[in-house]
């Protein structure tokens, strides 16, 4: 079976159990702090299972199911082996106050064993065993039995293996129960879970019966096709092979040279880069743009090891947008803008790597790297710390990390001390604080003299800023909001950078977010936008409001009373 049919497959089941195929959210979490990326199917539900969303308003039916795009961080060490990925397509069918465990338990079975026609003898299952105020899931074995048979093999597990969520500290959680697939040759891999989501978590650690039981199923799309392809590994399915067989056709090492591990790594890290920025993420030094940098960069060093030549990370994303567009069409939309960032991104560490290697060989006759040596290689060279552990550790050479965390920690109070965006670099952030006043400005030319500014928050892939007002804007509104920004942007005035006092600069007619410490200081600093704003801050800015690019609001949201929040992003930096 192919992936497209495995796909159709479990799609076809569960909407013949009356589910309702709801699209995969964004790998970028909307309104959940509690996770970088979206990890699971069950993200966008959740708010359903706490009942702060409708679910019949939204759906028309408690019982869903899905195919996410998913990212785990936490296994981006892992990649290599037979099985581990960093990005990855999970199946799910979700019960939002409707079935639980039985049906959950049932249908899985059903799809494994008659759809896909998986051995029985191949498989066996997992249950929580229970745990202080928590009983073992008697129920589940119970019904275990009755599906599957009195002999189906159950292993009983604690928290660490049996008990999901939440995600965070808080949120809702419950027993689960695995399906495990044994291969002819020993090796083992969890293939479906099934949460049996009826407890809430507080921020103390407290479980509390929900309102209502829920299910959140999860099995990982890679997974299931390797099973039923019966190939060595994920990597040599239809989901990954085209991708393998690109990298290996660039490698110039000599075939007998190529380590499979770094193919491995070559091809999950590509196909994950490409879904990051086809969900917006780009490349920064914090957050989702941290792991998508030091997913790029150790391609590109996988890439030096078997001797790739030049750029090569296009010809691979290009690979993966052939292979995935029709599932997923924003890649083909978005394929021009993927390419230059995953290109850009390889350009400038590509440049580094020879000499930052070189400088790493040095370190390497010594006695080990000190902390001081693996910071020196990150802020000059931009090797993300865990890649020189890697490399060190190839060599059998340790890092000494805490010490490289405590010069992390002088820089940061350095760059502190020199600006207050200490997190990104000036040329990720300047277009983001220009833009911010092009929409402090803009609001009030469309909305009225009245608004102010009351927060901010700026990360190079947005902007999202507060400000005063008390009703939703309309469409029209914040479509015009967009024409004066981007009517500035295309002037392309001079950003003027000028020193004043706080009276003077109120004098002028300019906007201050933070007045109380503005006033006390003996100098501000004014950024004027030729013709049209005049605002306090501490930058950086661009020089011209042509190099914003282009403005865009991607949603607004109220933050309380009187408050109105705005995203927006810049598509063209
Ligand atoms: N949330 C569960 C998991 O991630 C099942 O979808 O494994």
């Amino acid at each position: 079976m192919s992936h497209e049919e495995i796909r159709k497959e479990f799609i076809d089941f569960f909407v013949s159990k009356d589910h309702k195929l709801v699209p995969s959210s964004s790998l970028i979490p909307e309104d959940d702090p509690s996770v970088l990326l979206t990890t699971a199917g069950v993200q966008q539900f959740k708010p359903y299972m706490l009942n702060q969303k409708d679910v019949l308003k939204d759906f028309g039916t408690r019982r869903l199911c899905s195919i996410q795009k998913s990212f785990r961080t936490s296994d981006i060490d892992e990649v290599g082996d037979e099985h581990h990925l960093t990005f990855f397509e999970m199946l799910g069918n979700f019960s939002i106050g409707d079935y639980f465990k039985r049906e959950a338990i049932e249908w899985a079975w059903e799809f494994l064993t008659k759809n896909l026609k998986l051995d029985p003898k191949n498989m066996y299952v997992t249950v929580f065993a229970g745990e202080k105020n928590i009983p073992e899931d008697s129920e589940a074995i119970k019904i275990w039995k009755e599906v599957a048979g009195e002999n189906i093999r159950i292993e009983k597990f604690g928290r660490e293996d049996n008990f999901w969520g939440p995600t965070g500290s808080s949120g809702p959680c419950g027993p689960c129960s695995e399906v495990i697939y044994v291969f002819a040759n020993g090796v083992e891999t969890e293939l479906w879970n099934l949460v049996f989501t009826e407890l809430f978590q507080d921020e103390k650690g407290n479980c509390a019966p929900l309102a209502q039981k829920n299910i959140d199923t999860g099995m990982g799309l890679e997974r299931l096709v390797w099973v039923l392809q019966e190939t060595p590994s994920v990597f040599e399915t239809d989901l990954f092979k085209p991708i393998i067989d690109t990298a290996e056709d660039l490698a110039e090492v000599g075939k007998e040279k190529i380590d499979p591990k770094s193919l491995r790594i070559i091809a999950d890290h590509a196909r994950a880069a490409t879904f990051l920025v086809g969900d917006g993420v780009a490349p920064s030094n914090s957050g989702r743009g941290y792991v998508l940098r030091r997913i790029i960069r150790r391609t590109v060093r996988h890439g030096q090891l078997l001797d790739i030549n030049g750029l090569f990370l296009g010809q691979l994303m290009e690979r993966v947008i052939e292979m995935y567009g029709e599932q997923y069409p924003h890649l083909l939309e978005r394929q021009n803008e993927i390419s230059e960032t995953i290109e850009g991104e390889e350009r400038k560490f590509g440049q580094t790597l020879k000499r930052g290697l070189k400088e790493l060989e040095k370190m390497l006759d010594g006695p080990g790297i000190r902390g001081e040596d693996a910071f020196k290689l990150y802020d000059t060279y931009g090797f993300p710390l865990d890649l020189t552990v890697e490399i060190a550790r190839e060599r059998g050479f340790e890092v000494d990390t805490a010490g490289f965390e405590k010069e992390m920690e002088k820089q940061r109070k350095r760059a502190r001390a020199a600006q207050k965006f200490e997190e990104y670099k000036p040329e990720e952030i300047a277009p983001l604080h220009t833009a911010t006043h092009l929409l402090n400005q803009a609001l009030r030319e469309v909305l009225g003299p009245d608004i102010h500014q009351a927060g901010q928050d700026l990360t190079p892939e947005r902007l999202r800023f507060d400000f005063t007002f008390d009703r939703k804007l309309e469409e029209e509104e914040l479509k015009r909001i967009e024409e004066v920004a981007n009517d500035w942007i295309k002037k392309d005035v001079p950003v003027e950078c000028v020193e004043t006092t706080y009276g003077e600069a109120l004098k002028q007619g300019a906007e201050a977010l933070f007045a109380e410490k503005y006033k006390q200081a003996d100098k501000v600093v004014m950024y004027k936008i030729a013709g049209f704003s005049k605002e306090l801050c501490a930058g950086p800015h661009v020089k011209s409001t042509g190099e914003v690019g282009s403005f865009k609001i991607m949603k607004q949201e109220s933050v309380g009373r009187g408050v109105r929040r705005i995203y927006a992003k810049l598509p063209n930096v």
